[in-house]
């Protein structure tokens, strides 16, 4: 294996390009990038954070480790080899990860099969097809969730219908707490072409009881359209072992690549993290998965049976601070 000088000015772009396209909570796209010759840090942006739905930046650390895993999975693509660290420096708390690129020799791994994946993923909040997930297509997924030292916990009935109850108590939580309905508004509804979910993004209204996250629950717009939303979709946790903040990083480099796994199988998902934004209810979420690991995102998963709507990005160039590449 060879060491990489700096990367070119379309590698930047290819690179970066793939980085904004991970998950972020409401979309804030909390994430600053810096290339120094074979380098790359990814930072987190201040301006970015949610005080109110998420004062640790537990969701947002997740996003960039997101976004890490996207780079890693373009670099390999561009043929290079990376390896990784989280905060890898005190002097520079912004830092959440930094990647090493060099060269290697091999074309494919497996790691750039899922670059094709990363424009076609996206949060799906509409109903699903009641066609049951292949037991291999799950294992995948529990996979991996596992490579990047993670849990993926599929939850059985009797533990959905639990989870039922407490998403539905976090919805009325969220309902009575003006700091977060700020917050979300700030984010969530219209038209927003760069950040934020706009309206098209925001799913219909279940006609009846239905287990989903209405974003702009509060505030939406009345005119939303709505529709029947079946039976329940499968729901699983991903959570980790540790709770800290690298432990989040470590988490989003999970959650991303069970997401682009997902997708090479045709599958969506959303995400029910209201029970998770609210410490005693996050507790029993704990408690559902046995209480051994950390929760870190429900994930509502299955085969979508509607229309696609996507949410839209900065250019990548508004999130870089420094770019040293070849002449
Ligand atoms: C840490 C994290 C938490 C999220 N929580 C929710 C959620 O509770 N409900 C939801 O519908 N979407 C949630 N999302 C999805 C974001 O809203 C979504 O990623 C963002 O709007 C960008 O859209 P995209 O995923 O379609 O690219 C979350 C994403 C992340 C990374």
């Amino acid at each position: 294996m060879n060491t990489t000088q700096a990367l070119t000015g379309d590698e930047v772009g290819i690179l970066l390009a793939a980085a904004v396209d991970a998950p972020s909570m409401d979309n804030t796209q909390p994430w600053r990038f810096e290339v120094a010759g074979p380098v790359i840090d990814v930072k987190l942006d201040e301006d970015l954070v949610l005080p109110a739905a998420d004062p640790a930046s537990r969701a947002v650390r997740i996003g960039l480790g997101a976004a890490a895993f996207n780079l890693r999975v373009a670099a390999a693509m561009l043929g290079h080899e990376s390896t990784f660290a989280v905060t890898p420096d005190r002097a520079e708390p912004d830092v959440v990860a930094r990647i090493f690129l060099t060269d290697r020799s091999s074309p494919i791994t497996e790691l750039s099969c899922l670059y094709g994946e990363i424009s076609r993923r996206h949060t799906y909040r509409g109903p699903m097809l009641d066609h049951a997930i292949p037991p291999m297509v799950i294992s995948a997924l529990t996979g991996a969730a596992e490579v990047e030292g993670a849990e993926l916990h599929w939850l059985d009935d009797d533990a959905t219908r639990k989870l039922g109850q407490l998403l539905h108590q976090a919805d009325d939580l969220d309902l009575h707490d003006e700091d977060r309905l700020r917050e979300r508004s700030r984010w969530v509804g219209c038209e927003r072409p760069h950040d934020g979910v706009p309206d098209t993004a925001l799913g219909p209204m279940p006609t009846g009881p239905a287990m989903i996250r209405d974003l702009a629950a509060g505030f939406g717009p009345p005119d939303r359209d709505s529709a029947v939303f079946g039976p329940q979709p499968r729901i699983a946790v991903l959570s980790t072992e540790i709770e800290d903040e690298r432990a989040w990083v470590r988490a989003g480099l999970a959650l991303q690549r069970v997401l682009l796994t997902a997708t090479s199988s045709v599958l969506a998902a959303s995400f029910l993290n209201q029970a998770l934004e609210h410490p005693g209810l996050r507790a029993q979420v704990r408690d559902l998965i046995g209480r051994r690991s950390w929760p870190q995102m429900i994930l509502r998963i299955g085969y979508p049976a509607q229309a696609e709507a996507r949410t839209g990005r900065r250019p990548w160039r508004d999130s870089v601070d420094r770019i040293g590449v070849e002449p």
